[in-house]
């Protein structure tokens, strides 16, 4: 599963983050309810009881399309499961069904003799578990096969968005606008497409046979085609065996014209990439990844893919619909097309970059995931976490070009820091029942903090005992559910094999995975240095950036690692020590000198110093920024942010450390400057001059990467410049950079007379394009919106669109969103954007969403797991200013009170007022000390009066 896949609001937001780096850090924290946790009683009655194990399934689905017009889109499901008593007297038979109707059920023992149901009671069904319970007369015989045979049938979905088997639609290369019906069932949702035992550790072997249409003979499933007949008008087809796998991971997909886009044969089975037919020839950059990092895989694990099983496939799909980014259904991944698609003409560098780690995440859950898997999502981590993991760091290996080793920083450790540090997390081991607690475990948690944790111990016990460890855990665990103890004991029969921990003393490896994956949290490091004797005091305690939570005396065991002026060791991760106590005193040469600890930020901890050593680290990032490491340099801005807004330092010191940033072109740095930034502005919001005086403050430390980044992308430049500039430039051109503006307004002309603009700028050039423009420019943009063939372009042309200042333009755009032309999975985003477009155009969504709640609900399909209107409504709030939360407020008591989204709206709302009371607190403080941050320095006094013009125009 890919990271897109969330429960609520802010995850949504904050994830896709990675996707679309821009639209994070506004939303962050605008609310804190964990929805996901909060009905807890009664939890394990959701899971199944483990008396009866399926061992085959053989599974024939009838798809219907719209050549019937009394039921639609429906199917009809006859399976055979053979299953096992596994504990004596066993009269009730229990699995998962969530379809719409069971028609018949017989058992069959394996002399064909019919087993007597229960008279009147043959089967119940309990749909808020999904239970299908089947009462039986007599008890079963343990370790007997039986076979239970369902006839059901149900409807497809509509859309991507609740799984199950569900239609999309796509335009083929006619132009002609066809429907396809494919499966999503990570995690619960393969019970709506065949009752089964719809938990990661019962693995079955699954045999599919299909019948459609016989103009629907494009149909593609796990497994190589055995057989297929045609008959009536209507085409079978039947698949091969799998292996013996979770249901999760059973896909097939049914359309009429889906191909093969890009085809590798020298392997085998051949990997190919499949897709809508006016995509034929666009998959080529996807082949490459997937055929690369398929080698590698292959030769790391020492367990090649085509040995995992004779009849598996190694295919690809790129879906129009998708739910997520990516789902790793074994034999054939299905992904959004967005990402598949890639062409260097037309796609901007952050999805090319996102697409590798994409592919290469979904290609290492063919081990880490389908060949072993986690016994539950309550370890939801050991599927994700090492998938997140190899996703950058094994695609490093292939593809350096991306440096994706060191944008793991932003992507999961600083991201897990982060949700870590709020009150609402969880450990990575986590217990986990209900639908939607299993949906909001597939977050940071298992993600980021999952791979950051991995990354950490692979730094400590080298890359190749790391390496040694997950073959012993694949092979010991190959086809089977896993366990943490199983995991724990592949590490420490490595780690002993090969000595990996002698050098640490007294360092236990049992605690260390013990408190890492069941306890919640991470630490901060409190370093207090003596100059004069070398002597260093280190603390720990647990991090939370809450000021007023209980102090929390969990003790974490730190990989120590730092550097200093006189003993620069930072590209050494190895850790120096193990602290696995509160406190400790460590030693250094003696006499003054700048240290940091936490060599590029590699360990999950944060680091506060004394004063004069700070001070020492800020008069060295300042005079020579060279000397530490980029990676460096950006753990301090990132842990500096956390440290001001926990109030461990004062905003005044926090922004003299940061004034080195005025000379700083490194994107790793940048990156959570910006969001610290960012998450500063959002909380003036309500005071116009305020936030004019700071966004100037900001621009000034941005001058100077803005004229080494430029606004045209040069030859052979890196993805990371390349990413520079898209988040430097857009940040500017939102805070009024007059050059920015100026110069992405030209493109746009340009444009629009037909000049081809590089991909790469094309974000700005589409928003400021439509900010500063009017209705032509909106119907241009909008009509090349609709004839791209480019997800990817079409998606910063959503954005784009979003930008616009005119009312009635913002009103149409947010119409379309209620159309297909915006496809299901884009529209919470979409909506977004519109919020993120302009300030003034949160009043505006406040009118649509007034007007046009039923419909929003309909079209953004309000029951789909990720919560769509909720997180379009809490969103909302975190953008009006207190008139029009009143307004907002009172709209919602008086007529939403009934709705699903009423408690989290009104929370988001009170947030909101939280946020402002917050920013109007502190006002004075931070534009003071930006004040004095700038005092060392020339300040462009025109550049803050041009500014406050400019936005006290606007009101
Ligand atoms: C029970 O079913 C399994 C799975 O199909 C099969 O491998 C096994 O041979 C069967 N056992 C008997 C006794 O038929
Ligand atoms: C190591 O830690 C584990 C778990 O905390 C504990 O049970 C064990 O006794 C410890 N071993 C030693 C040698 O201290
Ligand atoms: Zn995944």
């Amino acid at each position: 599963m890919s990271p897109k896949e969330i429960f609520f609001a802010l995850f949504l937001i904050a994830l896709s983050k990675a996707d679309n780096p821009l639209t994070l850090a506004d939303i962050e924290d605008s609310f804190t309810l964990s929805d996901a946790f909060v009905f807890r009683e009664d939890q394990q009655i959701y899971r199944l009881p483990t008396n009866v194990i399926p061992l085959e399934y053989d599974i024939s689905i009838d798809l219907f399309f719209d050549e019937i017009s009394e039921n639609p889109y429906s199917y009809n499901g006859i399976e055979n499961i053979i299953i096992q008593a596994v504990e004596n007297n066993v009269n009730q038979i229990t699995l998962h069904a969530n379809v719409d109707r069971i028609n018949y059920i017989t058992v069959i023992t394996e002399d064909g003799v019919l087993v007597d149901l229960q008279p009147n009671a043959e089967y119940v069904l309990e749909p808020q578990y999904h239970f299908l319970r089947i009462n039986l007369l007599e008890s079963l015989i343990v370790d007997r096969n039986y076979t239970l045979m369902i006839e059901y049938s149900s409807t497809m979905n509509e859309g991507p968005m609740k799984r199950g088997i569900w239609r999309g639609w796509y335009k083929d290369a006619n132009g002609t606008e066809r429907i396809y019906a494919t499966t999503h069932f990570q995690p619960y949702n393969a019970r709506q497409a065949f009752p089964c035992w719809d938990e990661p550790l019962y693995k079955a072997v699954f045999k599919i046979h299909l019948s459609a249409p016989a103009n629907y003979d494009a149909i593609f499933s796990n497994t190589a085609l055995e057989s297929e007949s045609t008959n009536g008008g209507r085409v079978t087809k039947n698949f091969y065996e799998t292996p013996k796998m979770s249901s999760y991971l059973v896909t097939f997909l049914v359309s009429e014209s889906f191909q093969v886009i890009a085809e590798n044969k020298s392997f085998t089975p051949p990997i190919r990439i499949i897709g809508r037919s006016n995509t034929a020839g666009l998959g080529d950059h996807a082949l490459e990844l997937s055929v690369k990092m398929t080698e590698f895989f292959d030769k790391y694990f020492e367990i090649p893919y085509s040995t995992l099983h004779p009849h598996l496939l190694n295919d690809h799909i790129s879906s129009p619909d998708w739910a997520s980014a990516g789902t790793e259904n074994w034999g054939m991944v299905g992904y959004r097309e967005l990402y598949m698609i890639i062409d260097p003409r037309e796609t901007i560098m952050s999805i090319e970059h996102y697409a590798a780690t994409l592919v290469s995440h979904e290609l290492a859950h063919k081990w880490f995931g389908n060949l072993i898997t986690c016994f539950w999502w309550s370890n939801t981590w050991i599927n994700e976490g090492f998938a997140s993991y190899f996703g950058y760091i094994a695609t490093h290996e292939v593809f350096p070009q991306y440096e994706l080793h060191e944008h793991f920083n932003s992507r999961y450790l600083q991201t897990s820091l982060s949700f870590d540090s709020g009150l609402s997390t969880v450990p990575m081991n986590y217990d986990v029942n209900t639908p939607a607690q299993v949906t909001g475990h597939f977050g940071t948690v298992s993600y980021s903090k999952g791979a950051a944790f991995l990354r950490m111990l692979a730094d400590m016990i080298t890359p190749e005992t790391f390496r040694k460890a997950c073959k012993y855990f694949l092979i010991d665990n190959a086809y089977e559910a896993t366990y943490p103890e199983d995991l724990y004991d592949a590490f420490a029969k490595a780690i002993a094999e090969d000595g990996a921990l002698n050098a640490y003393r007294n360092f236990n490896f049992t605690s260390f995975y013990d408190i890492w994956v069941n306890k919640a949290g991470n630490p901060i490091l409190t370093v207090t240095i003596n100059h004069a004797t070398g002597e260093m005091n280190l603390k720990q305690e647990r991090f939370l950036l809450s000021t007023t939570a209980a102090v929390d005396s969990q003790v974490y065991p730190i990989p120590i690692t730092y550097s200093s002026k006189s003993n620069p060791s930072f590209t050494n991760l190895r850790p120096s020590y193990m602290m696995s106590t509160d406190a400790v005193v460590l030693s250094k040469e003696p006499g003054e000198e700048w240290v940091i600890f936490n060599n590029q930020q590699h360990g999950l901890y944060r680091v506060n110093y004394d004063e004069k050593s700070w001070n020492l680290i800020a008069d060295a990032l300042v005079s020579s920024p060279e000397t530490i490491h980029h990676l460096n340099r950006a753990q301090v801005v990132d842990d500096v942010f956390a440290l001001m807004r926990a109030e461990r330092l004062s905003y005044e010191f926090g922004f003299k450390i940061l004034r080195f940033l005025r000379n700083e072109v490194n994107y790793h740095v940048w990156n959570p400057a910006i969001s610290g930034y960012t998450w500063l502005r959002n909380r003036f919001r309500h005071l116009p001059d305020v936030q004019a005086n700071f966004d100037a403050h900001i621009l000034s430390l941005m001058e100077h990467v803005i004229d080494v980044v430029g606004f045209e992308p040069k030859n052979n430049e890196t993805p990371t410049v390349s990413l520079t500039r898209q988040e430097v430039l857009h940040f500017a051109c939102l805070l009024g950079h007059e050059k920015c503006v100026q110069e992405s307004r030209e493109r746009f002309v340009a444009l629009r007379n037909g000049t081809w603009i590089d991909p790469r700028i094309r974000r700005n050039v589409y928003v400021v394009g439509i900010r500063e423009g009017s209705e032509v420019e909106f119907n241009f943009l909008l009509d090349r919106f609709e004839n791209s063939n480019f997800a990817n372009d079409q998606l910063e042309m959503l954005r784009g669109l979003a930008a616009t200042k005119d009312k009635q333009l913002l009103l149409r755009y947010l119409a379309i969103t209620l159309t297909k032309s915006v496809r299901c999975h884009d529209k919470a985003t979409s909506f977004n954007y519109a919020l993120l477009g302009n300030k003034e155009n949160a009043k505006t969504v406040l009118e649509f969403v007034k007007n046009n709640i039923d419909e929003i609900r309909k079209a953004y399909i309000e029951d789909a797991p990720p919560n769509p209107v909720h997180t379009a409504l809490s969103n909302l709030a975190a953008y009006l200013e207190e008139e029009d939360l009143v307004e907002y407020e009172t709209w919602l008591r008086s007529t939403q009170s009934n709705s699903a989204q009423f408690a989290s709206a009104i929370s988001a709302i009170t947030s909101s007022r939280n946020n402002m009371a917050w920013g109007s607190s502190k006002a004075d403080e931070i534009l003071s000390a930006a004040r004095d941050g700038a005092t060392s320095v020339i300040v462009s006094t025109s550049l803050i009066i041009t500014m406050a013009i400019l936005v006290t125009n606007r009101l």
